[in-house]
């Protein structure tokens, strides 16, 4: 029997690394709609990085494993956040997994109804097709999440853009302040 080394390592006190480990980094000029106001971030600060394991090609059945790494960081009182999104396929559940760090997922249904789940070290987060999800970090330090989801799911950015999440997250004096959104 062949015994070979796994193509990929998962270092849960680091990163993901592997020759089909793919990375995307999101810099504050391209978060920075995200939030409510401006912030004094430089424009190339690193607000999180994505990296992806596809095995596959994007048909159902095949999966991805993820890894999101998002930076203790606040844009104007409000804490650093994915851009957040729905399934193009609305089936496609999705598992995230917390790694290290503190936050939230942000889950927001078809009627807007937003609430969240506390995320941290070893909680499992079983996200429905239908639910619309973003992190949040809450804390002082970098919040890594896990994240596997099928090939197919798709990226549905624009139906967030058209029905935001309902609350911003903000930071006011170390303490965390729910602000029901504005209609935008
Ligand atoms: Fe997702």
């Amino acid at each position: 029997m062949k015994v070979v080394k796994a193509p990929v390592t998962f270092d849960i006190h680091s990163i993901m690394e592997g020759s089909d480990v793919a990375v995307s980094t999101k810099r504050y000029k391209d978060a920075k709609s995200f939030f409510a106001k401006e912030g004094d971030l430089d424009e190339n600060t690193v607000m999180y990085d994505v990296y992806s394991y596809t095995k596959g090609d994007a048909k159902r059945g095949n999966l991805n494993w993820g890894l999101t790494v998002l930076h203790p960081l606040c844009v104007a009182g409000e804490c650093n956040m994915t851009r957040g999104h729905w399934h193009e396929d609305r089936d496609c559940a999705e598992f995230y997994f917390g790694v290290s760090g503190k936050g939230l997922l942000m889950l927001m249904d078809e009627e807007g109804n937003t609430w969240a789940e506390e995320v941290s070290e070893g909680s499992l987060h079983h996200i429905d097709g239908h639910l619309a999800h973003r992190l949040i970090n809450t804390g002082d330090e970098d919040m890594k999440v896990a994240a596997c989801w099928g090939c197919d799911a798709g990226h549905d950015y624009a139906a967030v853009d058209a029905m935001p999440f309902g609350y911003r997250v903000m930071k006011e004096k170390g303490k965390l302040v729910f602000v029901r959104g504005e209609e935008e």
